[in-house]
Parts: C-alpha cells; structure tokens; sequence
C-alpha cells in the first residue's frame, strides 16, 4: 500500500498537488488524477470476464485494510485512488459482469458508465433548473423518452430517484397525498395525527421496500392489509372483498415482478377494481424489473392495464444497466406529487415563471447527482432496439435456464419462468424440511465461493430457495452455459446426509 508520493529519480514529485489548496490544478495535473481512475477502471473492466465473480472477504478480512485513524496529511489524489484500490480489491464483488445472477443488480452498459464518470466531473446539482438548465432538461427528456419506451402516457411525468425503494417511497407518498385529500385533509400539511387511517392492500408478496415506504410515510406498515397470494399472484376474489371492505379511499400496491420468482399481479383486473371503488383507490405499481416486460412482444401482456395506474416505480440500475444508483418514479397526475413533495423556498424560485416540470416536485430531496446524464448516454447510445435486444436476450437466457433445471433430475423449479428470475432448489438426497433447507443454502455459497457465477437465495413458501436472475447487459449464451456447469458440479458435491460438503 503506497503511502508516499510518486517521486522521480531525482527525487522531484511526479504526482500531482497533495492537499487541494486553491489554485485550480493545471491539465496535466487533471489529467494525472483522471489516468490513474481511468487506468484502474480499465483494469477491472478488462478483467471481468477472467476474473472469479465474488470474493468472500470477511469482515476480519477487510478491517485491518482500513484500520488506520484518519490521516492527519494527505498524498496526491492518484496516490488516494490506487491506495484504496489495493486496500478493497479482496472484496469487490463483480456484480457489473455478465455471470453475476445474484439480487437483481444489472451492470453499466459502455456508454451509460462513461457518462457516469462525466457526470461526476461536470458535477451538476440536479436539483432545479437555475441550478442546472443542462441537467434539468437533459432529465426532462429522458423521462419523456422512459415512457415513450415502456408504452405509458405521454402525458405522466416523474423523475429520477435512486433506486425503486425511493420511487416505491416517491409514487405512495403521492398516493396518501391524494388519499388524504379525499378525505378532507392535507397529509403534507396536517400530518396523519388524528386522521383516518388510511388503508393500503396489496398481495402478501409485496417488496418489502414498498412496506418500508408505508412505514416512512406514517401510513405505518401495520397499515398494509396483506392478500393471500398464489404462486405470487394476488387472490382476487380476496382482493375484492379486502376493497369493498374499505369505507373511504384506499391505496393499493400491485407487482409487475414479484422478486423472488417474477410473477406478476393482473394489473387490468386491480385497476378496474380501483375505479370502480366507492371511495376511490390509487393504483400503485412496483415493477422494479418487471416493467422492462414492455420490451417484449411475448411478455407484454404481464403488464397489461399498467397505463391505468395512478403511478409506477422502477429501476434503472437493474434491466436499463446504469450504474447504481438510478431508479425512477412516474405518476399521471402530477398534481399529488406536487402536493407531497412540491414547497419552493424563495431562494429556489427561477426568476419568477413557473416551470411545467421540476424534479423535485416528485421526489424527497433537493440536491441531487445528474442520474440524468447516464440515463440519456444509456438510451442514447443503444437506442430502443438496443434495450429490446437487451431484454429479449435476457428473457431467453432465463427460459434455457429454467428449462435446463427442469431437465435435471437434482433440481426442482419452485416457480414457472414468468419473466428474468429462475427460483429453484436442489432436491437432496431423501432430506426434507429444514435438513433440506439447510442443504440448499450450502449449495448457494458452494456456488458463490465457486467463484464461476453467482446467485442468490431466498425463501419461497417457507423453503429454501435459489434465484438466478438475469438482466446484465453482457449476459451471452456462453455464462448460462457456466452457470449450468457450476450448478451441476455442486449437485455432485452435495453432503450425502449427515455427511460433509466438498468444497468446489
Ligand atoms: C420488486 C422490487 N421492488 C423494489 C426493489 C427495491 O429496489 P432498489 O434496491 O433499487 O431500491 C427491488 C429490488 O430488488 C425489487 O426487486
């Protein structure tokens, strides 16, 4: 681990200026930091598809890398990048590369991570548009260009948010705004206290970051009337009676990709529901991953409806390939997310016109990174027919794989193939219940330790489960074929009962 400056043989620094002072550093210093981050990013990314996929560093392994007080002086930023390169490489997860199945974490395409980087050393503050017209216009568009994408209204809007837990936050902070009004009150104004309890229904497979939102939003996760769901769908007939039970106005939460095996609730059949309810309902829809369905002729109809919802959440970071973190929120009427979020302080005013369309006017923060810039690189650079390359390639590698477990007399399908996530588990040789549940998660770090691919686990209804999900961008024929291989060498390597697993 370098400590020291770079120094010449004779003996003149050759990195750049160490504390940041105020001269503003000339070119060739620029261009010193930026090559050393440019050189490191080039490494990893060259090296991805040799490297092992993940690396299980421990945290006793990571601490003492990091164990030293905070540095009193300071060495050349390039020094500070490779420093910290070296110090964390043990454990950098290769979750950007086409073999990682695990979560659902998408990757950077080419051009939406390189638009990162720009984005970082332009430095926008995408906040409002007098702090940045470039950036607020460039978001504009890039919402415009979201819905054109996915077949929704041209006439919704929205804005970038992290992730879906923020868009799941942002779209049902709109709805209690519109709930409450029904009911003759101003959340944003008033608070919840001594209000109506405003209820929320939704399967019993809801994200749980939509359950957090609820919790955030002082609706109270308690709030939450859970439907019996089957095989990840919701019961409608449950469904139905939980609404007409409801006296006033209600929210419900629907999924387009429920995330352990991507199922999806009959968004039509809710939303007729919803308008057809007394007191009113707002529609809301997590489809994290499972909107990108739109890019599919086969697999559109999943969504089917979605243009009824009163607002949708989704991700970037995953099936757009973005690099974390990017997500994004869309509404139809605009008017609720004003009324959650809206509130312009004097100070942010843009001399005097009111604007048609302002991010924060959907969203909680203020301040915020130009996600917009990676967001319109992505889709420019690929173009539509690149996403739909993307995702129907995605969509095939998932329907192989899932056949191919199907065919594996080791492995049992827990879930049809709905969409991009193949839930699955090994079958043990005569174990059951726990035993077997215990055999399945030590198959899963067999496999990540493996280092050949990557994937996640879970419970499904109440057993242990795997998932492999696929939505990177890179993904080819060649990385199912090495999940299939490492799937099948752990089949082999399995405890016999009562016995000991060896290691892949
Ligand atoms: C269905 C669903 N909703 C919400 C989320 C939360 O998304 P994020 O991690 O981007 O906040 C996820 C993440 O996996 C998801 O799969």
């Amino acid at each position: 681990m370098a400590n020291e400056p770079l120094v010449d043989q004779d003996g003149s620094s050759v990195s750049s200026a160490t504390a940041p002072g105020t001269r503003w550093p000339s070119r060739d210093e620029w261009a010193m930091t930026l090559d050393a981050a440019r050189d490191l990013a080039l490494d990893y990314v060259a090296s991805v598809p040799e490297s092992p996929v993940s690396r299980h560093a421990s945290p006793g392994e990571m601490a003492p890398r990091f164990a030293e007080p905070l540095p009193v002086s300071g060495y050349a930023p390039e020094e500070a990048l490779r420093d910290w390169y070296e110090r964390a490489r043990p454990g950098i997860v290769q979750t950007s590369g086409p073999r990682y199945f695990g979560f659902v974490n998408g990757g950077g395409t080419p051009a939406a991570l390189a638009a990162d980087w720009l984005a970082s050393a332009i430095d926008q503050n995408a906040a409002t548009w007098l702090m940045s017209p470039a950036a607020a216009q460039t978001e504009e568009t890039v919402m415009r260009w979201i819905l054109e994408l996915f077949g929704l209204p041209a006439s919704w809007s929205g804005a970038l948010t992290s992730g879906a837990t923020m868009a799941n936050l942002s779209g049902l902070a709109a709805a209690r705004q519109w709930a409450s009004l029904q009911l003759g009150f101003d959340a944003a104004r008033d608070g919840l206290g001594g209000q109506p309890v405003i209820p929320v229904l939704g399967s019993t497979e809801v994200h749980q970051s939509a359950a957090k939102a609820l919790a955030i939003l002082g609706l109270g996760r308690g709030a939450l009337r859970t439907i019996p769901a089957r095989e990840g769908v919701i019961d409608l007939d449950e469904f139905d009676r939980a609404l007409s039970a409801c006296d006033g106005p209600a929210i419900i939460i629907a999924n387009a990709g429920e995330v352990n095996t991507g199922a999806f609730d009959p968004i039509r059949a809710m939303a007729e529901r919803c308008a057809a309810h007394p007191g009113g309902a707002w529609l809301h829809v997590d489809g994290a991953f499972g909107l990108y369905a739109a890019l599919s002729p086969a697999h559109r109809p999943l969504l089917d409806g979605i243009e009824l919802a009163d607002s949708v959440a989704s991700d970037a970071h995953k099936w757009l390939n973005v690099p974390y973190d990017c997500g994004f929120v869309l509404v139809r009427d605009a008017a609720s997310s004003r009324g959650a979020f809206g509130g312009n302080a004097a100070y942010l005013r843009f001399a005097g016109d009111a604007l048609p369309w302002s991010a924060i006017d959907f969203v909680p923060e203020l301040s915020r990174r130009f996600r917009g810039l990676s967001v319109w690189c992505a889709l420019r650079s690929a173009g539509r027919e690149g996403y739909e390359e993307i995702v129907q390639r995605s969509l095939a590698n998932a329907a192989h794989f899932g056949a191919w477990v199907e065919r594996q007399p080791s492995l049992e399908l827990l879930a049809p193939v709905h969409l991009n996530v193949v839930c699955f588990r090994y079958r043990g040789a005569g174990e059951a219940g726990e035993r077997l549940d215990a055999l399945n998660d030590a198959a899963i770090e067999m496999i990540q330790r493996s280092g050949v691919a990557y994937v996640s686990g879970t419970r499904w209804q109440g057993r242990a489960a795997i998932r492999a999900a696929f939505d990177n961008w890179a993904t080819g024929g060649a990385d199912v074929a090495a999940l299939e291989s490492i799937v099948a060498e752990v089949a082999g390597r399995l405890p016999a009962p009562d016995g000991v697993a060896e290691p892949v």
